[in-house]
């Protein structure tokens, strides 16, 4: 269902991928940011030479630190478009189409390779390509400073590869030989899809950690009406960070079997309880949520009706009228009280 649009592996390592496809290429770099500046130096630690990149960035301070590292910077967006034979985008998404469409789009070469990081403006067609273009994503399932810090001890990172739109007949060549210079075929890059990558991402932040948000709400009003204070709810559920060793386990180890780790009573509640429950009701939601929601675009389309809002002051702000009634939930009175407690005690 969410195949990639070329005949390929599951995974991409270093030997599938030829750095030499780079030879000559003017690379540049939309943006130095969390993952710009890190992309951006792996390339240049692979042997792209400094003359062959060049960082394309507003004034700022983003700017400056490209300029320290020793980059050629250029703030006039029509210039760097003209000569990037590859365009790697890596401003924010929600500014990349006005961005891209009205400063880049039309000096970019027919023939220009544009790489983005994430599937979203590709997979709702935000952004304004040629047919002649190259269109691929290399995008790294981790933050920036992981990308460098893995890469400079010399280990790979997960990233996900694809072609989404092959003009000049070499896209995923070109995506790996990418992928290979910034790092990420050395640990196996994941062959994947605009869309595949802007489901499971939209689908998580929409369908699965909504729920957890829930189920804990839930669960803090349950055991805080059966007598439990507070502070033992806050510490045991989550302020102890339990949770995330348990996470970190999970992906370490394996997603059940880390169990392992805790008591025989605990193996048998867990294993058991969640053998027992019937997940048909929140399975239908969650496929609501994909295709209802997610895969049709409707979010997409809601959420750019608002996004201009998101700069706005106060409750203005639909985050910030988001966040104020979440305070308002008892687990969020709760947490409140316990923080300010513990404040009091530092
Ligand atoms: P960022 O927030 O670090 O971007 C900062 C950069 O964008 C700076 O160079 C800044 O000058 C530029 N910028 C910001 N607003 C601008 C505007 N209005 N006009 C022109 N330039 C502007 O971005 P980040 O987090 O590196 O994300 C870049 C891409 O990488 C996105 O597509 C994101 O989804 C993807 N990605 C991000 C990851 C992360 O850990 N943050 C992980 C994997 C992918």
């Amino acid at each position: 269902m969410f195949e990639s649009n070329c005949a390929h592996p599951d995974s991409y390592y270093d030997s599938d991928a030829d750095l030499g496809l780079l030879t000559g290429k003017k690379i540049v770099f939309l943006g130095f940011g969390n993952q710009g500046a890190a992309q951006a130096q792996n390339l240049r630690d692979s042997g792209i030479p400094n003359d062959s990149i060049l960082v394309a960035n507003r004034p700022d301070s983003y700017a400056e630190d490209a300029k320290s590292k020793g980059f050629h910077v250029e703030s006039d967006f029509k210039k760097a478009a003209a000569v990037a034979d590859i365009l790697f985008v890596l401003i924010p998404d929600q500014v990349q189409p006005r961005v891209f469409n009205e400063e880049f789009a039309p000096s970019l070469k027919d023939n220009a390779t544009i790489v983005i990081a994430s599937g979203y403006n590709v997979f709702y067609k935000l952004l304004n390509f040629k047919p002649s273009q190259d269109v691929v994503m290399v995008a790294p399932r981790m933050i920036g400073s992981s990308v460098r810090t893995l890469y400079e001890k010399g280990k790979g990172f997960p990233c996900f590869v694809s072609a989404e739109q092959d003009g000049t007949g070499s896209a995923l060549k070109t995506a790996l030989a990418l992928s290979r210079a910034i790092g990420a075929t050395k640990a196996g890059a994941i062959a994947s899809s605009a869309r595949e990558e802007t489901a499971m991402d939209l689908f998580a932040e929409q369908a699965l950690w909504p729920n957890i948000i829930m189920l804990f709400n839930q669960a803090f009003e349950v055991l805080q009406e059966a007598g439990c204070s507070d502070e033992a709810l806050c510490y045991e559920m989550w302020m102890s960070k339990e949770p995330a060793e348990i996470f970190e386990r999970a992906a370490e180890e394996g997603f059940v079997t880390q169990l392992k780790h805790h008591s025989s009573v605990s193996q048998f509640g867990q294993l058991n309880g969640a053998l027992q429950l019937d997940g048909s009701a929140i399975r239908a939601h969650f496929k609501d949520i994909l295709y209802n929601q997610v895969l049709n675009g409707k979010f997409c389309k809601e959420f750019s009706k608002i996004e201009q809002d998101l700069e706005k002051d106060g409750d203005a702000n639909p985050l910030n009228a988001l966040y104020t009634k979440h305070a308002a939930t008892p687990l969020g009175v709760a947490e409140a009280g316990v923080r300010s407690r513990l404040a009091g005690l530092l």
